[in-house]
């Protein structure tokens, strides 16, 4: 924008009045075209009203101040009208000047009411807690109620009291994440994180005299490093059943109907002999490999069957501890088990490494939308 100064007046004839007028306000208007924004026009407004050195005080000064006393009036009338016009001038360009930005806004806040909405994705269940619901669904139809345990708990629960003597090897094999700083509590006291969903049927057997039918879905920890199949934190579901008469046959029965259940009604179930301090006996449960149907592959290690849980009938020893709450072993006799819900899940949708279920990766997840 130029800056001009206020042209000279060379003598106080009208003609010449009128001339320097039509000169200013030529160059007024030139610069209200140019205005864009408020900031413009106040640096425009300014620049011709301010009482110090503003264009129209320059007039005052230099056209009426310095004009002869006989050519004042003539000059006081136009320096007069001047004023006026670009005071209107500027009022005005002031007005365009809101105006557009007015219509700027309105225009960026614009909403088309018509567009159709933006659509949130609703979240699903994560596979892991959907299989572990599935699984509690299957016991559920057959009249299991759901138990719940700490995930903090303690070595009796977590192992004495299921039958595993102190510094007894069977411990190792849990690698078991302790609690620091409570070697003053006595070893049945001491705080860890739960091995396995096990304490709970103790809990449950402490609170409820038998019959007693329950599944324990739960989180569990162990000292492992994480690779292809084993994370330090998974979950199983556990299960425990005690009556009168409960045998082996109906572990076997029970396993293989929610076997099917599971995996579809092709699906078989053997069971291996195994070792477990609170059973006796003990099993694991292996169903015909179902990529395979049993024919042998790189999945089941050609051998036909994936070992997939651990059951057997109560220890006798294990019901010592909740004897004074009915469960007599001469009278009662029950059934437990217990899977990963993290393998299920894995054969299940063929997930090929366990991490894939906690690394929150949405391209994984969406599968299960
Ligand atoms: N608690 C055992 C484990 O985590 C599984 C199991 C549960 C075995 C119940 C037998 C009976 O390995």
């Amino acid at each position: 924008m130029s800056v001009y100064a206020v042209p000279k007046l060379e003598d106080y004839s009208p003609e010449a009045l009128d001339c320097a007028v039509a000169e200013l306000l030529a160059a007024l208007n030139n610069e209200t075209d140019a205005l864009r924004s408020e900031s413009d026009w106040k640096t425009f407004r300014d620049r011709w009203l301010a009482r110090k050195n503003g264009i129209l005080t320059q007039v005052n000064d230099t056209w009426l101040k310095a004009a002869p006393g006989p050519a004042k009036r003539e000059v006081g009338r136009r320096v007069n009208d001047l004023k006026t016009r670009a005071e209107t001038a500027i009022e005005d360009a002031h007005g365009k000047i809101r105006g557009a930005s007015a219509d700027a806004r309105l225009a960026a806040e614009h909403l088309d009411i018509s567009l159709p909405g933006i659509q949130r994705p609703i979240g699903v269940k994560h596979p892991v807690l959907r299989v572990m619901d599935e699984i509690v669904a299957v016991f559920k139809a057959m009249g299991y109620s759901i138990g719940e345990g700490p995930e903090v708990e303690t070595d009796y629960y977590n192992f004495e009291s299921l039958n595993f003597p102190p510094n007894h090897p069977a411990r190792d094999t849990q690698d078991t994440l302790f609690i620091a700083g409570q070697e003053r509590k006595p070893p049945r006291d001491r705080l860890l994180l739960r091995t396995h969903t096990s304490p709970v049927q103790i809990r449950t057997m402490e609170k409820q005299p038998p019959p007693l039918r329950i599944v324990i879905p739960g989180k569990v920890h162990r000292n492992d490093p994480l690779d292809a199949t084993h994370s330090p934190v998974f979950h199983q579901v556990e299960g425990l059943a005690v009556d009168r008469n409960i045998t082996f046959c109906d572990l076997k029965g029970t396993l293989d109907h929610a076997m099917k259940a599971l995996f579809g009604a092709e699906v078989k179930t053997r069971f291996y002999p195994s070792f477990f301090p609170f059973t006796e006996p003990s099993a694991d449960m292996q169903v015909s490999c179902i990529f395979c149907s049993g024919k042998g592959c790189r999945k089941c290690k050609f051998s036909g069957w994936i070992e997939l849980l651990g059951c057997g009938m109560v220890d006798p020893n294990v019901f010592e501890f909740v004897k004074q709450n009915g469960y007599d072993s001469l009278k009662i006799s029950g059934f437990a088990f217990g899977m990963g819900v993290e393998r299920i899940a894995m054969l299940k949708y063929e997930v090929e490494g366990i991490q894939l279920f906690y690394e929150g990766d949405v391209r994984f997840l969406e599968q299960f939308a």
